[in-house]
């Protein structure tokens, strides 16, 4: 596996490959690796010669700022486990090659409609800029096909529209969420959780597939098993900051019986962690 920083060796490695007649296939991280992202990495490899991965902790999309200087960062560890999965390149960039004119770029992107809900709520401009780390890291790879985590559903969304809108030639797959075996999903932030805390997370996925369990068996008053879902999670100690039942396409708000193709999603606090999840759910 290389190891790349610069933008211009990049596009190098990246024109050599194409020059071949080799596919790439690009899967963007923050690093700080566990299996879920390198279910990505391989699912990357299905489908692609060559895969590339990208390590950067984006500043702009840290609404908190003690969120970004606690963000775990384990750049060795990572590239060793990246040596040892299918990566053939591994991007790291310094916020300099990243931002050359500092943190507040001259150009964003911006989703509408996408960051006015869930999420994008509570996290206000977080999701600005997630669209421009990631409009600027297709552009730089140039990949066929960028791989994210279905765990992330407003931000595989958001990227969907924003790679369709802004006409960027690689096509966005998502790939399922990887859980424990209590079914907590995969995610860097766990770690910020102790090992009771662990365990209680369990009642997220498992409140999440209750609720799917009812809407599959007819239950259509969505508004009170959304209260019923918060009042649970609340009353084990979670700070709930939404559990929503939502249209799968847009994340608007779902209509009974209107709507088939829906997603239950989920963000909630558990000590010094927040936590997001969803399933989809399906009544056609
Ligand atoms: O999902 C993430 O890890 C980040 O939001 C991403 C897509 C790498 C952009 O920084």
């Amino acid at each position: 596996m290389r190891k790349l920083e610069k933008l211009l060796d990049l596009r190098t490695q990246v024109r050599q490959w194409r020059e071949l007649g080799q596919t790439i296939a690009f899967v963007p991280t923050m690093g700080n690796l566990h299996d879920g992202h390198l279910s990505l990495v391989s699912k990357a490899k299905t489908l692609a010669d060559r895969v590339v991965v990208s390590i950067f902790v984006n500043p702009l999309q840290f609404n908190d700022k003690s969120d970004l200087a606690a963000y775990p960062r384990t750049l060795a560890e990572d590239e060793r486990r990246l040596a040892e999965s299918h990566c053939d390149l591994l991007f790291a960039p310094s916020e300099q090659e990243m931002y050359p004119n500092g943190m507040q770029p001259h150009t964003q992107v911006h989703v509408p409609n996408m960051d006015d809900k869930l999420c994008g709520l509570g996290r206000p401009g977080h999701f600005d800029g997630v669209a421009t780390v990631v409009t600027k890291l297709l552009n730089m790879v140039n990949a066929d096909v960028a791989v994210f985590g279905e765990k992330d559903y407003q931000q595989l969304l958001l990227i969907k529209t924003m790679v369709k809108d802004l006409a960027v030639p690689t096509q966005i797959v998502g790939a399922p969420t990887l859980r424990e075996a209590n079914g907590l999903a995969m995610s860097s932030r766990n770690q910020y959780l102790t090992e009771a805390e662990r365990e209680q997370a369990a009642l997220l996925y498992k409140t999440l597939t209750d609720i799917h369990d009812r809407v599959i068996a007819g239950e259509k008053d969505f508004t009170q098993l959304q209260s019923r879902a918060i009042e649970r999670l609340n009353q084990a100690g979670f700070e709930t900051e939404y559990f929503e039942i939502r249209r799968s396409a847009d994340l608007e708000l779902a209509k009974p019986i209107e709507d088939i193709q829906l997603h239950i999603l989920v963000a909630a606090r558990l000590g010094k962690a927040r936590l997001i999840d969803n399933i989809a759910c399906n009544l056609a």
